[in-house]
């Protein structure tokens, strides 16, 4: 059977038994401390908690999941998947335990030709939480199953959370028996025989914080007893399509398929070439599905573990021994399989392409660059006679040129050198957590969000900022740090939420508004606005004056300057979007975006630098829009009216049943949007452009300027030419060449200076070959030259002088100074000194070491320098001790 036909029964059973079929959330996780979502029960936390009520008793889903803590093991067991399917049935305090149960039986045990699976009974076994008894009668009463085939685990098994706080509960789950060749009797714990694939919670209690699957309270009891299971689509597509594991599927498979006829090499045939062939298939099908829902590749987060797992599968491909850009040939091939479920890759899939191509390029190019800084890497650590890769030089591999650490590892052993991972490991442990908290911080105020929902338990708060800038209100109540508070007094910064409130809340790119909150005796100055739980807006205050207390009546008004300027600068983002798309093709779309009075900035999906005619063009195609003075209106629809009607949405963001689009124009801009907007285009004033580049692989972004902002730009620019017309005193027409003028003289200047100074070094070498010194018989010169003479310089001295001392007696020859604060020795000695047994690399060192630095090389000539000047001297007579030591020694 299908993946897709899995996936198909699996809805159509749970609709025909009363569930509201909910798309698969984005695989980005709203909440600060997963990155994805990773089960599917993840979008209905808020019903679950008692947070929100639910809009319908039932749900079923197939929730698209990314789980990353085990890539490193990919294909190394055949049990893990970055991407996967869960196919999940929901009750919000409905249905409990019994019928949970009765459902997922009979779905798993109906014949095929009837709907079901037709998963053989006798080889299902099932499992519970050690003391749920009600669950072990309901598997003998409900499925007729035997008591042998019913096994009691404990929490680590049979208790299931998100690993977060939040909700919880003791779980039950279907396990089949796939026969002793994959391992011992009722050996439950190894879980490659008796296979778990659908997992029954029951959702009761809520837990805090802790580690492990063990380690944390359980704190209470959830207000209602739900239901959230999760059958894991791979698994029993596996199971029914009769292969070894998921990497096997019809969805992933004809990757495996494409990459072995591009690298000549045969699966099953090797092990290694195995796991790099799992590899290839299963991180080319998460990079599908993750470029899908708007992730990007990057350095951070979510775009840091696409790029991961971009640059894995195309190192594996290298491994395997094919070179070319492999991405071209093996996303369409994951595409083919996965559209059966997901139609909106196909036309999706200009845009992603075109991401995951840049990457493999970029990540091409850093291979070539990171293969030097690897290179010398390698030589210092063998030059200091050390046999392990430092952790700080893999990590800056790995954090600079991208280097996945497997890659770093590979390379070394091929030149005899392990690496310190653990080093490693702990460096990229402490970025880890950097990024985590600072994603929390940037998030929400706290981490801890039991005190806004405590506020929002009273209800929605009301935003009447699309139709005033000020309304009278009342204090619902306040918080400081993260707690609800009583009261707060003149000078503290706190945060209050109103019944009500025309401040606009930092979101969809557009930051907060600004202004004051009065009430009799009272002034709040409102200096950032959140929305940090869905329905609850929350301003960040600084009390100018008196006391402020929930229940206070309050008249809030947003500074009319700041939100004039803001809805300019949000409604140019739309025109930018538009103009951008209109010249370059609907592929260059919005992936992010930033706005703020008098400034935007737009991310969207491309991967070439835009020359200045194009730039220009988009300025002008935006300016026009804005001549054209086009209506901006903005309407409520549902999400499928509102993408026939052809409106923008980003991908990655949730959006409610009822969604708003914002019109310029009609069809010319029509994007998902909660912003404030100005009411007729002319109003954004004038859009400049002043910038374009590049933010990533396959992403570039522009920034621009409007209304008076792009004037004073403007303005700025004029009194610069200004100023360097005057200075150069040339017409503003003729900067340029003037310009061009005095770099090309510059640089003919610098050249002839270089020439001077080599000159006058070379002079002194004739006077240098004529006055040596004799040490036991070797001609030694030891000389400091002036401050100044770059390394290249000294070498040249030190072979002219000894070029002009001939062969006759040994010669040894001695050059130093002091460049840049630096001082730089080189030595070089004619082919009688070496018969005598003298070495330029051991001589170097010797004065090296006085420098307090190192040095070395051939035995003819050698270089070396320190850090540490006053040294100099010392440095030359150890020189001429060490020749004494050795020709009398
Ligand atoms: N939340 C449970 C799991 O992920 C069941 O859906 O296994």
């Amino acid at each position: 059977m299908e993946t897709s036909e899995i996936r198909r029964r699996f809805l159509q059973y749970f609709e025909d038994r009363g569930h509201t079929v909910v798309p698969s959330a984005p695989l980005p996780s709203p909440d600060p401390n997963l990155l994805f979502n990773v089960a599917g029960m993840a979008q209905f936390v808020p019903y679950f908690v008692g947070q929100q009520t639910p809009p319908y008793p039932r749900a079923t889903s197939v929730q698209k999941c990314v789980r990353t803590l085990d890539i490193d093991e990919v294909g190394k067991t055949t049990r893990h998947g970055t991407f996967f399917q869960m196919n999940g049935n929901f009750s919000f305090g409905d249905y409990f335990k019994e019928k949970a149960i009765e459902y997922a039986w009979e779905l798993v045990t109906k014949p095929q030709n009837e709907g079901g699976y037709g998963f053989d009974e006798s080889v299902l076994y099932a499992s519970v939480y050690y003391e749920d008894d009600e669950a072990i009668d309901l598997w003998k009463r409900v499925a007729g199953l035997p008591d042998d085939r019913i096994v009691r685990l404990g929490m680590k098994d049979n208790f299931w959370s998100m690993g977060i706080p939040g909700p919880c509960g003791p779980c039950s789950e279907i396990l089949i028996d796939r026969g002793p060749e994959f391992g011992a009797d009722r050996d439950w714990e190894a879980g490659d025989r008796y296979l778990e694939f659908w997992n029954l919670v029951f959702m009761q209690n809520i837990r805090g914080e802790g580690g492990g699957k063990e380690g944390y309270p359980i704190l209470g009891e959830l207000p209602k007893k739900n239901i959230d299971t999760g059958l894991g689509l791979e698994r029993v597509a596996y199971l029914l399509q009769g292969v070894d594991n998921m990497y096997e599927i019809d969805e992933i498979y004809p990757v495996i398929e494409k990459a072995s006829e591009l690298t000549g090499r045969k699966y099953g045939s090797e092990h290694d070439d195995d796991v790099r062939f799992r590899v290839v298939a299963d991180h080319v099908r998460s990079a599908l599905m993750l470029i899908g829902d708007g992730v990007t590749p990057g350095n951070e987060q979510g775009g840091y573990v696409l790029r991961r797992l971009l640059r894995r599968a195309i190192r594996s491909m290298r491994l395997l021994g094919y070179e070319d850009p492999s991405l071209v040939e093996l996303l369409p091939v994951s595409l083919e399989q996965m559209k059966k479920s997901y139609p909106e890759l196909v036309t999706d899939f200009g845009r992603i392409s075109q991401v995951a191509y840049a990457e493999e390029e970029a990540f091409r190019r850093t291979l070539t660059a990171g293969t030097t800084i690897f290179d010398v890497a390698v030589r210092d650590t063998k030059a200091s006679g050390a046999h392990q890769l430092e952790g700080a030089k893999a990590f800056q591999l790995h954090d600079t040129y991208g280097f996945p650490i497997d890659l770093t590892v590979e390379m070394a052993a091929e030149q005899g050198l392990n690496v310190d991972t653990e080093g490693f490991k702990s460096l990229m442990k402490e970025q880890r957590e950097r990024a985590k908290a600072d994603a929390r911080a940037k998030k929400a105020g706290h981490a801890d969000t039991s005190g806004y929902r405590e506020l929002r338990e009273k209800g929605v708060t009301e935003f009447t900022g699309y139709q005033e800038l000020a309304t009278d209100s009342q204090v619902r109540g306040l918080l400081r740090d993260g707690a609800v508070a009583p009261f707060a007094e003149q000078g503290e910064t706190v945060e209050v939420v109103l019944e009500k409130t025309p401040f606009y809340a930092e979101s969809g790119g557009q930051i907060a508004d600004e202004g004051l909150i009065v009430g009799d005796g009272l002034k709040l100055n409102v200096l950032d606005v959140q929305r940090p739980v869905k329905g609850l807006i929350v301003h960040r205050v600084e009390i100018l004056e008196g006391v402020l207390r929930p229940g206070t009546d309050v008249h809030a008004e947003v500074d009319h300057d700041w939100r004039i300027s803001a809805c300019q600068a949000h409604s140019g983002t739309h025109v930018v979007h538009a103009a951008l798309r209109q010249v370059l093709g609907p592929n260059a779309l919005q992936s992010g975006s930033y706005n703020k009075p008098g400034y935007l900035r737009l991310d969207f999906a491309w991967s070439s630098a835009l020359d200045p005619a194009t730039r220009s063009e988009i300025e002008e195609v935006a300016n026009l829009a804005v001549r054209k003075d086009l209506p901006v209106s903005a309407q409520y629809m549902t999400l499928p009216e509102a993408r026939d009607w052809g409106a923008l949405a980003l991908f990655g963001e949730t959006y409610d049943e009822q969604v708003r689009v914002v019109e310029i124009g009609g069809p010319w801009s029509r994007e998902l949007c909660g912003g404030t907007h100005v009411k007729h285009s002319s109003q954004v004033g004038a859009l400049t452009v002043t910038g374009e580049s590049s933010v990533g692989a396959g992403v570039r972004r522009i920034e621009a300027f409007v209304g008076m902002e792009a004037l004073h730009y403007l303005g700025k620019e004029r009194a610069l030419v200004r100023l360097l017309s005057e200075n150069l005193k040339t017409r503003p027409e003729e900067l340029p060449a003037k310009v061009a003028d005095l770099a090309e003289r510059l640089r003919a200047a610098e050249k002839e200076l270089e020439r001077v100074r080599a000159a006058q070094v070379l002079q002194a070498a004739a006077e240098l070959a004529n006055s040596p010194k004799d040490v036991f018989g070797v001609q030694y010169v030891g000389h400091r030259a002036p401050d100044g003479v770059n390394g290249g310089d000294l070498r040249k001295l030190a072979l002219d002088v000894r070029g002009r001392m001939g062969n006759d007696k040994p010669v040894v020859v001695a050059m130093l100074s002091v460049n840049d604060g630096k001082p730089g020795v080189v030595v070089a000695l004619n082919d009688t000194a070496r018969e005598w047994r003298l070495k330029a690399g051991d001589l170097v060192r010797i004065a090296a070491e006085k420098l307090g630095g190192r040095g070395g090389g051939k035995d003819d000539v050698a270089q070396g320098g320190g850090t540490d000047p006053a040294g100099a001297d010392d440095a030359l007579s150890a020189v001429e001790h060490a020749i004494g030591h050795q020709v009398t020694g």
